[in-house]
């Protein structure tokens, strides 16, 4: 493999993304800012030009609500931009909170940004710039997580809910299929729409289904029926999940924090309650001893969801296991269902491969994500699974070499036809590349 060539080509893709104003996840399927995408690409950015890293998080902040909500989109100006659902119809500005003069969606996205931060600062050169950026940055991500704390948590768990699939990031993932599936569609009425993301025909055989699209439009009409009333929308919404992913993503940034905050001479109190709660909840509430993986739970339904995916190995990110409960995550990552025999399977398929419905090339259906991962591999670093967390990281550069920066990859080895899905020059399989290849070269 040509290290040198992967670095530059994924430059090369950050660079040709960067619109002036933020990086589009991809030019044609993803015209606009996005929430967790921003802060992957800030992170590969920070190598190379960490200006740009800045003005990338600036940039997505800009469209912070004022309750503290980070939305899942900031858009764009460009009039030739082609998504759905755009601005007209999130209809975000019914909510009091939303920001004056910037078009966003009305929902959020994992919390990737306390830790981004933390890893854009152990990469910067100059810390007096770096540090002034973390001054800046700390209370917007500290208000963000306390919205998170106080609107999303009812009972008060430490267990944060997401209210749409797309806020979870991983939009047709088999978690959320029960909870999808009690949304009767034929008996409700879904507002008209376009879906622009088919356009693409090799695309468009991996993206969510017409079905999957009914309910998320729906779940959208529902929140601005209501303004984006968190309590009211918390009254009302058939899907309310506490998942792995997100909370786990929620946990290492929480750490950040406590350690930004420490470093800028902050009061840290308040996320070392949530930090603490946090861990202590997952550990109670999602940890399977039998699976040797994290659930999630349906608030809803108030049950766990037991289904087998990656988003259950996302924990070990926020150190939330003890080292015993992560040697039966290895475990299960190594079982047949995840890893297998590694000539089989690239690792780390997002659906169990013994599921009966996991498809190898349908979006979070069963497909290698970089940005799941990377997480996956900073999780193995911290319990020193060192063999596993480097087999993780070569898959990956693997992948990334032989097929080009797609968006996610048929995780099986052998598989017939093209292994990369969605679309190409993806934004973050570039910047995470970046972080793979060039962490190691820190002092
Ligand atoms: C999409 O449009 O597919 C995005 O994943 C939503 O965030």
């Amino acid at each position: 493999m040509d290290t040198e060539a992967l670095i530059r080509q994924a430059r090369t893709i950050l660079d040709t993304n960067w619109n002036g104003q933020f990086t589009k996840p991809a030019p044609s399927l993803y015209p606009h800012q996005w929430n967790w995408d921003a802060g992957f690409i800030a992170l590969g950015n920070a190598y190379h030009s960490m200006t740009r890293a800045m003005d990338e998080l600036r940039h997505l902040f800009r469209g912070q609500w004022q309750n503290g909500m980070l939305p899942q989109i900031v858009f764009g100006d460009d009039p030739q931009a082609r998504y759905f659902p755009g601005p007209d119809f999130w209809q975000a500005h019914r909510s009091p909170h939303a920001p004056a003069g910037v078009a966003t969606s009305g929902i959020s996205m994992p919390p990737v940004h306390g830790f981004v931060l933390w890893e854009m600062y152990q990469i910067a050169e100059d810390k007096t710039v770096a540090r002034a950026f973390l001054k800046e940055m700390y209370p917007k991500v500290l208000a963000l997580h306390r919205y998170l704390y106080q609107h999303r948590d009812p009972e008060g768990e430490g267990l944060v809910y997401i209210r749409h699939p797309w806020e979870g990031g991983t939009d047709n993932s088999p978690i959320w299929d029960a909870a999808l599936a009690r949304i009767d569609i034929a008996q409700l009425d879904i507002p008209p729409y376009e879906r622009k993301d088919l356009q693409n025909p090799k695309a468009a055989e991996h993206r969510p289904t017409q079905q999957d699209y009914d309910r998320y439009v729906y779940l959208v009409d529902l929140f601005r029926q209501r303004d984006y009333d968190d309590e009211r929308i918390y009254a009302d919404c058939p899907f309310l999940i506490q998942d792995p992913l997100f909370n786990g993503v929620l946990s290492w940034s929480n750490e950040a924090l406590i350690k930004i905050g420490s470093l800028i001479g902050e009061d840290i109190a308040e996320p070392m309650q949530w930090h603490e709660l946090t861990i202590w909840s997952m550990n109670e509430k999602l940890w399977d001893e039998e699976w040797g993986i994290y659930n999630a739970y349906d608030l809803r339904a108030q049950e766990i969801i037991p289904v087998e995916t990656s988003s259950g190995f996302m924990p070990l990110c926020g150190e939330v296991p003890d080292q015993e409960q992560a040697e039966a995550m290895l475990r299960t990552l190594e079982s047949a269902a995840f890893g297998g025999r590694p000539e089989e399977t690239w690792l780390c398929p997002t659906y169990s491969l013994l599921a009966e419905d996991v498809n190898f090339q349908k979006y979070w259906r069963g497909p290698v994500w970089i940005n799941l991962n990377w997480l996956l591999y900073r999780g193995l670093l911290r319990y020193d699974m060192e063999e596993m967390a480097e087999r993780v990281k070569q898959h990956s550069l693997q992948l990334l070499d032989a097929h080009g920066f797609f968006e996610y990859f048929d995780p099986r080895r052998t598989a017939a036809g093209e292994g990369g899905c969605g679309t190409d020059t993806f934004s973050w399989s570039a910047a995470l590349c970046l972080d793979f290849l060039l962490r190691e070269s820190l002092a």
